[in-house]
């Protein structure tokens, strides 16, 4: 296993649209272990492959207390969402320290496959519901801030590059 590097928002790369995933074969559960061991390091309640630079189906995530129920999910569809909403404040590996509202259905259901290839599915709601859009948003080269007014995000954009510049510089 190996950890993976995490692309900081606003690189490119982040909108990138991912492929689906062809075969679960031993070189996608490698990935996905990797993804897990990046999550769970970065203590992120989930993680995209796109954010870590590989642009294919796969999402892990972990909401719980204890951090022991792994879930990941192979080219995952929404099925079914319920028409009302929730706000959440929402953070994101790819934005440390950056949160902010945003507003998505409150329960849905997923279809996908898992880790052997087997189709199932899931109802959401609460934070696991809030984690799986975002991720999903995420395969779609869609990031949370693109979900906000284009003010917010501009101002967003400015601070995660001032950061990059001082790290780089430092
Ligand atoms: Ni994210």
């Amino acid at each position: 296993m190996a950890l993976l590097n995490i692309l900081q928002y606003p690189d490119s790369r982040l909108h990138t649209v991912a492929r689906p995933v062809a075969a679960v074969d031993p070189r996608v559960r490698g990935i996905v272990a990797d993804m897990f061991e990046t999550m769970y390091a970065a203590k992120g309640v989930g993680l995209a492959a796109t954010q870590v630079d590989i642009h294919e189906r796969i999402i892990v995530v972990d909401t719980s207390e204890q951090r022991d129920q792994p879930m990941v999910l192979i080219n995952p569809e929404i099925v079914q969402r319920s028409s009302d909403c929730k706000e959440w404040e929402e953070g994101c590996l790819s934005l440390p320290g950056i949160y902010d509202k945003v507003t998505r259905p409150d329960r849905i259901r997923v279809r996908a496959l898992d880790a052997r290839g087997e189709a199932f599915e899931i109802e959401a709601d609460g934070l696991l519901a809030v984690c799986v859009q975002h991720e999903m948003d995420h395969l779609d080269g869609k990031v949370f801030v693109d979900h906000l007014s284009a003010l917010k995000r501009n101002r967003i954009r400015a601070r995660m590059r001032k950061r990059q510049r001082e790290t780089e510089a430092a």
